[in-house]
């Protein structure tokens, strides 16, 4: 369910304050940033702490060069047939898709850095390729050419210009040109490129672009793989250290070792004792674990920028867990393997929650399961497509590709939660879905057997 905060985690302890009051805006900010990164360990190292852990994904590599620009000329072969002029990003995870830019590189401020992409047709041969342009701040321009791109110019607007006007002229936009303006990217963008161009439909892409991130290649596949695997190591082996009587921030700290040890980034974990897990994204208090508890881990990391996310509802040896509780487990258990099943090339977003949902009605915990059933993953850990009760009107087909958390849970206020959590993989010729955990096992078998 994860949605990590946006947190640079370099040298952590040297700005407690501000990661104090960071954790307090996240606590009490939305349901979809409940994360945030962990600090390590200064006494031990993780590679000697977890010597069952070894760095798992080493051999898989990042996403190339020639696959960057492969994307590019995809995006401006749908923004000719779409017949449209201009495609623009901010540094994001759309920039981060095609032209391996983030706001890790480049923080946003209010002078805009803008990626654009318009299709140049070849007169020998009619092919399209992408054109990259870059927007950049005057003084900011010897910056912005260390950036890893070779675009084919740096649109330079200074202090008294406005930047839309000055970008609008340079590509020779039409007046009545249609431009799509990144959904990440923030208002003013997509505002003063409209002002600049009163008569131009300035739009958020349309799905035929969106689809090109939402269906991931091979690579992108073994990458999102391995970081699952990962992460769902990293939370067996954590659960192998901990012990009745440990708080909740001391299995925190524990399983973001162990997520480090396992060699992920920017990782971090929901973790929950108790009834603390009936509210899906946390309580802020620091409970103790009961033998009549459950344990909830809900962790996400990164691998060369994709996203984990695995959550576990698990006992202990020594855990004397309520017997009406274990029901709900293997309800949820049941739910989310009837959702895998329903995740099928063709099927519709909605089906797959519609099957987890019917099957914890039947057995009486409808109104206990608040919340959609997954969400796309990939760049971002929530990520469209969602999978969600929508009319079928709205929701869209499941295709080969895609990649979705499936992740029911059960929440009884002040008494017990469960959630059951892999992300799975739609591939090619495949019937339904499969685990992106498979490699290391897939879905829990039991409390005790995460
Ligand atoms: C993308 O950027 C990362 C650093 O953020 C770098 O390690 C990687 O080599 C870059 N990939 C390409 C294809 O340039
Ligand atoms: C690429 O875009 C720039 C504007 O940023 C333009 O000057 C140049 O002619 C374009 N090149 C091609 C091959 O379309
Ligand atoms: C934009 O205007 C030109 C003439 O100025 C016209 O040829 C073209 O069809 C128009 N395009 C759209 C999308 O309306």
């Amino acid at each position: 369910m994860g949605q990590p905060g946006q947190v640079a985690v370099s040298q952590p302890w040297k700005y407690a304050r501000y990661w104090l009051l960071v954790i307090g805006l996240l606590c009490f900010s939305t349901l979809s940033t409940p994360r945030l990164g962990f600090v390590r360990s200064l006494t031990s190292s993780p590679e000697s702490e977890f010597p069952d852990l070894p760095q798992h994904c080493a051999a898989i590599p990042p996403i190339p060069a020639s696959a960057l620009e492969a994307r590019r000329n995809t995006l401006a072969k749908r923004l000719h047939d779409l017949g449209a002029a201009a495609y623009i990003a901010e540094p994001s995870s759309s920039a981060a898709y095609y032209f391996n830019v983030s706001e890790e590189h480049w923080h946003l401020s209010e002078r805009p850095l803008l990626f654009i992409v318009t299709p140049s047709v070849s007169d020998a041969t009619g092919d399209i390729t992408a054109n990259v342009s870059i927007l950049t701040p005057k003084f900011e321009a010897a910056r912005a050419k260390l950036l890893p791109l070779s675009p084919s110019a740096y649109i330079q607007w200074a202090e008294e210009d406005d930047p839309f006007a000055v970008l609008s002229a340079a590509l020779g936009l039409p007046t009545n040109a249609t431009a799509y303006v990144d959904a990440n990217a923030r208002l003013f963008v997509a505002d003063g490129l409209q002002r600049a161009l009163p008569h131009a439909r300035i739009r958020t892409p349309p799905p035929q672009i969106v689809e090109i991130r939402e269906r991931k290649t091979d690579e992108e596949i073994a990458i999102l793989a391995c970081a699952n695997e990962a992460t769902l190591l990293a939370i067996r082996a954590t659960h192998k250290r901990m012990r009745i009587g440990m708080r909740e921030s001391e299995a925190r700290d524990l399983v973001a070792r162990a997520l480090a040890a396992v060699g992920l980034q920017r990782a971090g974990c929901l973790t929950l004792f108790g009834e603390n897990a009936a509210l899906p994204h946390g309580s802020g208090t620091d409970r103790a674990l009961h033998k009549e508890d459950f344990a909830l881990f809900d962790c996400t990391g990164q691998l060369h920028g994709y996203w984990s996310d695995v959550t576990r509802t698990l006992a202990l040896p020594a855990s004397r867990i309520p017997d009406a509780h274990l029901a709900i487990w293997h309800h949820v258990h049941a739910a989310q393997a009837l959702a895998r099943a329903a995740i099928a090339p063709g099927a519709l977003t909605s089906h797959p929650d519609t099957a987890a949902r019917a099957h914890l009605a039947q057995a009486g915990y409808a109104q206990y399961f608040t919340h959609r059933l997954g969400h796309g993953i990939g760049l971002n850990v929530h990520e469209s497509p969602y999978l969600r009760g929508v009319p079928e009107t709205q929701a869209t087909p499941i295709l080969p590709g895609h990649t979705f958390s499936d992740e029911p849970g059960v929440y009884i206020e002040r008494k017990v939660g469960v959630r059951l959590e892999d992300c799975v993989v739609v591939q090619h010729g495949a019937a339904h879905a499969t685990f992106l955990t498979a490699g290391v096992g897939g879905a829990a078998r039991s409390p005790w057997e995460p």
